[in-house]
């Protein structure tokens, strides 16, 4: 009955989490065009508070439960990864999600000690947007493609 509820909290997550670099890269890059520079600070910054207080929730959700479904099903799969195409997708899933992390705690560290530049966010953001693509991808070919 665990897994299932680990699932369910791992799905939730991702989509939130997904859906906020989506929307990110998809909406407010062309808003920005269409704004005038003093509104859409104002408008970035009301967005970047209340991302930095719900996205470290939202990563301790999805990791938590993706290590919870690991920890349940998945630890002698990933004891010998390259053994079967589920193992080796799976790794390689995590290894794209630990370097999502790097980019979260790095954007936090850059924020924190005010050295965060409209520069370093667009990188940020389209990076992550290419590791979201990847992730979704791996996380369904998972389940899908076969060697
Ligand atoms: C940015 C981080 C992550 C994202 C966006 C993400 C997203 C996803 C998505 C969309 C699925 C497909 C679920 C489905 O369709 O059933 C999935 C499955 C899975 N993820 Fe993640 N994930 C992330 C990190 C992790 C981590 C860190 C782990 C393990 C430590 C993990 C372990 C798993 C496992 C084991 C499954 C297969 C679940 C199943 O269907 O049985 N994920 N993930």
């Amino acid at each position: 009955m665990l897994y299932p509820l680990f699932l369910t909290l791992h799905l939730f997550a991702a989509l939130i989490f997904i859906g906020t670099v989506f929307f990110e890269v998809l909406f407010l890059e062309s808003i920005r065009k269409q704004l005038p520079v003093k509104v859409m600070l104002l408008v970035e910054q009301g967005i970047g508070r209340r991302a930095r207080t719900l996205v470290p929730w939202v990563l301790l959700v999805l990791f938590g439960a993706g290590a919870g479904m690991v920890w349940l099903r998945y630890l002698p799969t990933l004891a010998t990864p390259l053994a079967s195409s589920f193992g080796t997708l799976l790794m390689l899933k995590i290894t794209v999600a630990v370097s999502v992390l790097l980019h979260f705690l790095a954007a936090m560290y850059l924020f924190r000690s005010d050295r965060m530049t409209a520069r370093y966010l667009h990188f940020i953001h389209a990076s992550l947007f290419c590791h979201m693509i990847v992730i979704v991808l791996l996380a369904k070919g998972m389940f899908y493609l076969a060697w």
